[in-house]
């Protein structure tokens, strides 16, 4: 860095505070897309990313640098250049006061507007108290008139108590002061709300985090995007939304042609439009639809030479959904002749090892070379180790984090790279692989059939003790 060089702050949205594991996804996603616009360290330098708290601070000379992460980021909430930082008042306005003025001249004009924006972090402020703060910056040399609405230059204050919100220390742990540079995408994430989406299902994947598979993939402007398990297709909502066109398939004809129960509890009937397509529509995005079609994944249906940029998918994991395959538990089924045009095939149970295998398999065939496979990899927290994941010699994981769904559930989301096309002896391995599903029924049912078989031992002792006294009592 030469002293052209100047330090940003990147102020991250922490509403996942409970689950850490989340915030760890936002982390990845902030890594995925410095690689997606090959943002190397002597680009970028990040002098401070600390794990558990909410902002990184970067060092860089070019502010469109800065400007390109936010033009992606959904866990980013905003970005300041950084004019002064430090742990308590007095060295913090001591290190803004001797800021050179060089640094205000652009903004320091009777014609430009400002405001200043107080934001505090694990601490509520009063307006009174926001006001009383913003008045202690009466040194900034600051000519121009104060303009709530669409400013010329707006200011960041940035009181900072900690994550701990049952321990809010009196005063601030940092303070921070600079120069609003940009949002990051979190309005995506109201406009894409599955409140108002036309088409949505029981297991529709929130957009916050789909849009964080997006980027994990680093879907970009051209690149085709496929989900094999697409359901009402609220990943690839979010992929075409950087510029992807979409591919899916999912087995239930039902649900892609919106003939199941509506989700909506105020929803009497599904309205005969809803469709991933109608989806596309309602975002503008119409002309980012190749097609989504009736397929079961476990039968591989595409040429060997298909390509693909990207997977995002969240694969079924038979808690909430049904994990199944087209097939029959008999050994040889026959079907009558007359039968054939209106047979709807049986279905038998498709696992979660024999489902990852598939997926792996396929994104191993069919991503391009450095493509990205994103799924979701659900597992029984307890018994979670990262050598039940499944691997492939042409695949890489990059990244792993997880997100808690309850006390025994949590799923990993996974991102993997392609490294090479498959050679005639890769295989895939799910040798350590646990069944989540039934794992998942086994031990949630656990204690529940303790407690009822201690409640059938009392019943009989009770009888027993009851049966006891009414022989003892005839005799008598
Ligand atoms: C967790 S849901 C995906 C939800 C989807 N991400 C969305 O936003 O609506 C899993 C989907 O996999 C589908 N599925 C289950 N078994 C399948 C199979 N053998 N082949 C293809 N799709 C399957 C289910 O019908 C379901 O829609």
């Amino acid at each position: 860095m030469n002293n052209q060089s100047r330090k940003y702050l990147l102020w991250f949205a922490h509403e996942h505070v409970d689950f850490r594991a989340a915030f760890e996804n936002f982390l990845q996603e902030i890594d995925s897309i410095l690689n997606l616009f090959k943002i190397v360290s002597s680009k970028l330098k990040i002098l401070e990313k600390p794990d558990d708290q909410p902002y990184w601070i970067v060092e860089s000379n070019s502010e469109s640098i800065v400007k390109k992460i936010a033009s992606r980021s959904i866990s980013l909430r905003f970005c300041i250049e950084l004019w002064a930082y430090a742990n308590d008042f007095t060295a913090f306005h001591n290190s803004l006061k001797v800021l050179p003025k060089t640094r205000f001249e652009p903004y320091n004009n009777k014609d430009k507007s400002f405001k200043i924006v107080v934001e505090t972090f694990c601490k509520h402020l009063t307006q009174k108290e926001k006001i009383d703060r913003i008045e202690t910056f009466s040194y900034l040399p600051l000519e121009g008139s104060v303009k709530l609405k669409n400013p010329d230059t707006t200011l960041y204050y940035i009181e900072y108590y900690g994550i701990e919100p049952n321990s809010i220390p009196y005063n601030p742990k940092t303070l921070f002061f600079g120069r609003w540079i940009s949002n990051g995408q979190r309005d995506l994430i109201q406009k894409l709300s599955l409140k108002t989406r036309k088409f949505i299902g029981n297991t529709s994947m929130d957009p916050q985090l789909s849009l964080l598979m997006a980027n994990q993939a680093q879907v970009k402007n051209g690149d085709i995007v496929m989900d094999p398990f697409v359901g009402t297709g609220s990943l690839l909502v979010a992929a075409a939304q950087f510029g992807g066109y979409i591919l899916g398939a999912d087995i239930d004809f039902m649900m892609l042609h919106a003939r199941t129960r509506p989700t909506r509890i105020t929803q009497k009937s599904r309205s005969s439009d809803e469709s991933v397509a109608a989806n596309m529509k309602q975002y503008g995005r119409s002309s980012f639809y190749l097609d989504v079609i009736v397929s079961d994944f476990s039968r591989p249906m595409w040429k060997p030479g298909m390509r693909v940029d990207a997977i995002i998918t969240d694969p079924p994991y038979g808690v909430r959904e049904a994990t199944e395959r087209v097939g029959s538990a008999k050994s040889n089924p026959i079907i009558d002749e007359h039968q054939a045009a209106t047979h709807i095939p049986s279905k038998i149970d498709y696992n979660l090892p024999h489902i990852f295998r598939d997926i792996i398999d396929f994104a191993a065939q069919h991503l391009e070379i450095k493509g990205r496979l994103v799924c979701w990899f659900p597992v029984y927290r307890y018994h979670y180790s990262e050598d039940q994941l499944p691997t492939h010699p042409c695949l890489k994981l990059i990244a792993n984090s997880e997100q808690i769904l309850s006390i025994y559930a949590s799923r990993r989301l996974l991102t993997y790279i392609k490294l090479r096309e498959p050679q005639e002896n890769d295989t895939v391995s799910t040798k350590n692989m646990l069944d989540f599903r039934e794992m998942y029924f086994a031990l949630r049912d656990e204690p529940r059939k303790e407690r009822r078989m201690k409640q059938a031992e009392e019943r009989a002792k009770n009888k027993a003790e009851w049966e006891k006294k009414c022989r003892e009592s005839t005799e008598r």
